[in-house]
């Protein structure tokens, strides 16, 4: 039996493309991925992996939605913040 349609309440795009997935792009994704986890959001937040963006001049590249914010030349740390600030916010919710 397949799983139901469950919809999560905020999406991380992670562009996956060769560019991107060459300049750490994948590993960022699984530590967000793990980050989720860890903090017992899953199905709440959720990781989704995309072909190239068509950015690849600013790999890696991810966004993270609803708040569309976009990350370039994306490194662990500056993925962690926007996580905090666009996915926790500041009181911790999601
Ligand atoms: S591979 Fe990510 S934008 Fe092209």
């Amino acid at each position: 039996m397949s799983k139901g349609f469950e919809v999560p309440d905020k999406v991380i795009y992670v562009c996956t493309g060769s560019k991107c997935k060459k300049k750490g792009g994948k590993e960022i994704g699984k530590m967000l991925r793990n980050m989720i986890k860890d903090m017992g959001l899953k199905g709440k937040v959720e990781v989704v992996k995309t072909e190239c963006t068509d950015r690849c001049d600013f790999a890696p590249v991810m966004s993270f939605q609803p708040d569309n914010v976009w990350l370039q030349h994306t490194t662990e740390e500056k993925a962690k913040q926007a996580f905090n600030d666009h996915i926790l916010k500041t009181d911790g919710q999601v």
